[in-house]
């Protein structure tokens, strides 16, 4: 039997390293669980997001995966040690690698980052930024509402359009050339956010990167599929599955094998 990469996120944010880990490696299995009953995590408290990050992979490890993604920058910012120490397989997060591609693409050495109230009251990517680039300028700013716009599909609505630019409208003031998509829920917005920001701004995802790097470690411990297997991913959400199999379907173009889980309070 195939070993899975196992992928979590707080909804269906992490859906965008799913579709990037699908590309760039199309022979691996995913189980993706989405936790869509208690999304978002941004405002909730640090001890929530940990417990609640605990309680996902303890489900997910059932499956025996080779490695474990924390496709949620909230999450990856309070729990990713935690959850390293707990288990003895890879754990990859998804700050490190925006982090690394930002600082490949900016020339100003301003940089923007928008994530939710728990990532930018983290200060995860600034730290993350300036041990690789102490000279960077770093703008963080958080932005709660897109979430919840993101987990209704509301992706270019003319509601979504006035959110974004209120929140944002003002980071187009200084010379800042990229802006880190700190939440991996932010990607289905990118075309709202780039009308706001404007062209001269480039918009970093951390999907790209993180698939990347998940590719070298399974490569380094020569753990990465063989060609002629044929993957069955398996998607779990713990919340109403109608919207998040819609967003699933018109995200990745597939058809989805989801099921429902029923939490017990952690
Ligand atoms: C959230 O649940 O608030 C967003 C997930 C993320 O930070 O990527």
């Amino acid at each position: 039997m195939q070993q899975a990469i196992a992928i979590l996120d707080s909804g269906v944010g992490g859906l965008t390293v799913v579709k990037e880990v699908m590309r760039q490696l199309p022979q691996e299995k995913i189980i993706y669980f989405g936790d869509t009953a208690r999304t978002p995590y941004g405002p909730r408290p640090s001890e929530d997001v940990v417990s609640f990050t605990r309680q996902i992979v303890d489900y997910l490890i059932q499956f025996s995966p080779k490695m474990i993604v924390i496709a949620c920058n909230t999450a990856t910012a309070v729990a990713l040690e935690d959850i390293r120490s707990r288990v003895n397989i890879p754990v990859v997060g998804v700050i490190h690698p925006g982090a690394r591609a930002a600082i490949k693409a900016t020339k100003t050495g301003i940089v923007g980052v928008i994530g939710t109230d728990g990532t930018i009251r983290s200060g995860a990517y600034e730290h993350a930024l300036k041990q690789i680039a102490p000279q960077l300028q770093v703008v963080s700013r958080a932005c709660p509402d897109f979430v919840p716009l993101v987990e209704k599909g509301q992706f270019r609505t003319s509601h979504t359009y006035k959110v974004v630019e209120r929140a944002l409208y003002d980071l187009k003031d200084n010379a800042m050339d990229c802006l880190i998509l700190g939440c991996t829920h932010y990607p289905f917005l990118t075309e709202t956010i780039s009308e706001v920001m404007g062209p001269e701004v480039a918009l970093i995802s951390s999907a790209d990167e993180t698939a990347r790097e998940i590719s070298t470690i399974l490569y380094q411990s020569n753990q990465l599929a063989r060609s002629d297997e044929t993957p069955i991913h398996q998607f779990f959400c713990s919340g109403e599955p109608g919207m998040f199999r819609k967003i699933a379907q018109d995200w990745l173009g597939d058809h989805i094998l989801l099921q429902p889980v029923v939490w017990q309070s952690p």
